[in-house]
């Protein structure tokens, strides 16, 4: 089958109803490059103990994107679902490229590109990249972070002074607007395979049940074709 890449798209949907293996098999006969998630080829989101993709308090997952800190950065994330548990669970998607179109109209190029999106592991080790990068269509989209620096060596000294008050509004307007900027709304059905393109598509996750055991997807990471 041919792995329904999502190129002018931000993502596809398809039914497959294979095994992981198989799912694999096709990727690399793509000539897709897999991307190791951080636990292994292939990762599973279940209801796990001490897992870390399990929101127990059942609170929003907020919006983010996939291993974008990691040198080797996925750009396409595969999730196939071979249980969709209690049914409760929603998977939402944003386009931070709008996103990124409406906050440039407020805040403007200059300080936007000024600033830093930083993140911390699971590890606690912190990495920090540009707020504001360019996928291969030069369209610019903003990336995920925990916290937002000035970037140093970038930042004006008009922009330095006023930073502290900025912030918050900056803040406040991503927050509504990745709202604002929801394309699509999943739930996950039996063998449902959605890819979507990391980088320019924030997802979050809502509305799990923590009780929920039977949940399970694969996750699976790529680069475009090599
Ligand atoms: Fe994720």
């Amino acid at each position: 089958m041919d792995i329904p890449l999502p190129k002018e798209t931000l993502l596809e949907q398809t039914t497959f109803t294979g095994t992981v293996n198989d799912l694999l098999i096709n990727v690399e006969g793509a000539d897709l490059k897999l991307i190791p998630t951080t636990t292994g080829i292939v990762s599973t989101v279940e209801n796990k103990e001490g897992t870390y993709d399990w929101n127990k308090t059942s609170e929003d997952f907020y919006f983010h994107q996939d291993g974008s800190h990691l040198m080797a950065k996925p750009e396409y994330v595969a999730l196939l679902c071979k249980h969709p548990g209690d049914g409760k669970a929603v998977t939402a998607f944003t386009d931070a490229r709008k996103i990124y179109t409406s906050l440039v109209k407020e805040f403007g190029y200059d300080f936007l590109h000024s600033l830093l999106a930083v993140y911390i592991d699971k590890d606690r080790n912190l990495y920090k990249r540009p707020f504001i990068e360019k996928n291969h269509n030069n369209e610019f989209y903003i990336n995920t972070f925990h916290y937002i620096e000035p970037d140093i060596n970038k930042i004006k000294e008009e922009d330095r002074r006023i930073f502290n008050l900025i912030l918050p509004k900056l803040l406040a307007a991503y927050e509504q607007l990745q709202n604002e900027h929801i394309f699509h709304r999943h739930k996950f059905s039996k063998n449902d395979l959605v890819i979507f393109r990391n980088q320019e598509c924030h997802h979050s996750k809502t509305g799990m049940s923590p009780d929920d055991k039977e949940r399970f997807l694969y996750r699976i990471w790529f680069s475009g074709n090599i």
